[in-house]
């Protein structure tokens, strides 16, 4: 059994609202609010990197669970932002925060899914060995995507959310995970220069591919909302719950219309789904593990109370999971 001993969220301090990015592409509050729901996002400072952002959400999550870094057993970092090409930002993490030489991995390049994934790496390893696993999802996407096209720019933030798992019985019980992958959809979300088939190079600099996300907006909308929504039915089916059971589900956030359509399909009342996206953005990986600890630290999830999280991502990936309070 999976129990979260502790939660951990980060964001930096920077605001960026929708008037500032009018200022710098052809753009305005009124759009960005109407098609996104988006009001601000926050961007890291300049001396900050992802191992910043990570290390911040770690801590609060091991101080939360009571826990030194000592008693890490593993550390799983999700992220497509990563510290470094190469090492992971798993390593770097380990050794910012003393922990031992225990493994530790990210779970790169899934997206906005990748932290729902890593929670369900993480059951199948406690499966094998009852450890306490500290799994962080975090993006510095500012740093990385490009500042002119305004297809992109105003829609992500930058932020850190993490958790510590364990076999101690805790606040809150995975009950289960769901995960499923489409890879017949790659092209419909995908950054494709720097990789081996198309390198980073002298062409591609000049040319600004090295930061163009190809992106087909209203397919990923519409996958986005069926991968989303029937995560949550089969987790559902597979606890044995209804969804008038669940207090709340948080969905990955990119849009608060596909959040509202998730909400729809599955028939549960506004205000039983969590949106934060009007203060945040799109924060990728970091999205749903910052969501739940805003949400517990600000009250929305009480003793008792079922959760589903459930998130999309480039790939196309998705993920869910129900958790008992
Ligand atoms: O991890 C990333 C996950 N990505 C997503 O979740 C994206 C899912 N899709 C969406 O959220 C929406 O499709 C968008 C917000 C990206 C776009 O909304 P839309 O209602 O699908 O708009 P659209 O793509 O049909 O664009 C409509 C117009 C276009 O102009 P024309 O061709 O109609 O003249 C765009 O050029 O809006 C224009 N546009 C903008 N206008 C003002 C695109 N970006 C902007 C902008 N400001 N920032």
């Amino acid at each position: 059994m999976a129990f979260i001993l502790g939660f951990g969220g980060y964001v930096p301090d920077r605001i960026m609202t929708n008037d500032d990015w009018a200022e710098l592409v052809d753009t305005d509050d009124e759009w960005i609010t109407a098609r996104t729901g988006i009001k601000e996002r926050r961007f890291a400072a300049d001396d900050q990197s992802t191992l910043d952002l990570a290390a911040h959400a770690a801590e609060k999550a091991m101080e939360d669970a009571g826990l030194t870094a000592a008693e890490i057993d593993e550390i799983i970092v999700a992220t497509d932002t990563p510290e470094a090409y190469t090492p992971d930002t798993a390593s770097f993490l380990q050794h910012r925060l003393g922990c031992r030489e225990v493994p530790a991995y990210d779970l790169g390049g899934s997206g906005c899914a990748g932290f729902v994934q890593a929670l369900d790496v993480a059951r199948a390893r406690m499966l094998l060995q009852p450890k306490r696993i500290l799994i962080v999802g975090v993006e510095l996407i500012s740093r990385l995507m490009s500042w002119k096209d305004r297809s992109f720019c105003v829609l992500f933030g930058d932020a850190a959310g993490a958790v510590v798992l364990g076999p101690e019985d805790g606040r809150a019980e995975l009950l289960d995970v769901v995960a499923g992958t489409d890879g017949s959809k790659t092209e419909i979300l995908t950054l494709k220069t720097g990789g081996t088939r198309y390198p980073f190079n002298a062409e591609s600099l000049a040319s600004g591919a090295y930061q163009h996300l190809d992106m087909d907006g209203r397919r990923v909308f519409r996958e986005a909302v069926h991968r989303m929504s029937t995560a949550v039915e089969d987790l559902l089916e597979n606890t044995q719950r209804t969804i008038d059971e669940v207090a709340l589900v948080i969905p990955h956030q990119a849009n608060k219309r596909i959040i509202d359509a998730v909400g729809h399909k599955l028939a549960i009342p506004e205000e039983r789904v969590y949106i934060n996206v009007q203060d945040y953005g799109n924060t990728g990986s970091a999205t749903v593990p910052f969501a739940l600890w805003e949400a517990k630290e600000t009250g929305r999830i009480r003793p008792g109370d079922l959760v589903a999280l459930t998130a999309f991502g480039a790939g196309f990936h998705w993920a869910a999971a129900a958790i008992q309070f």
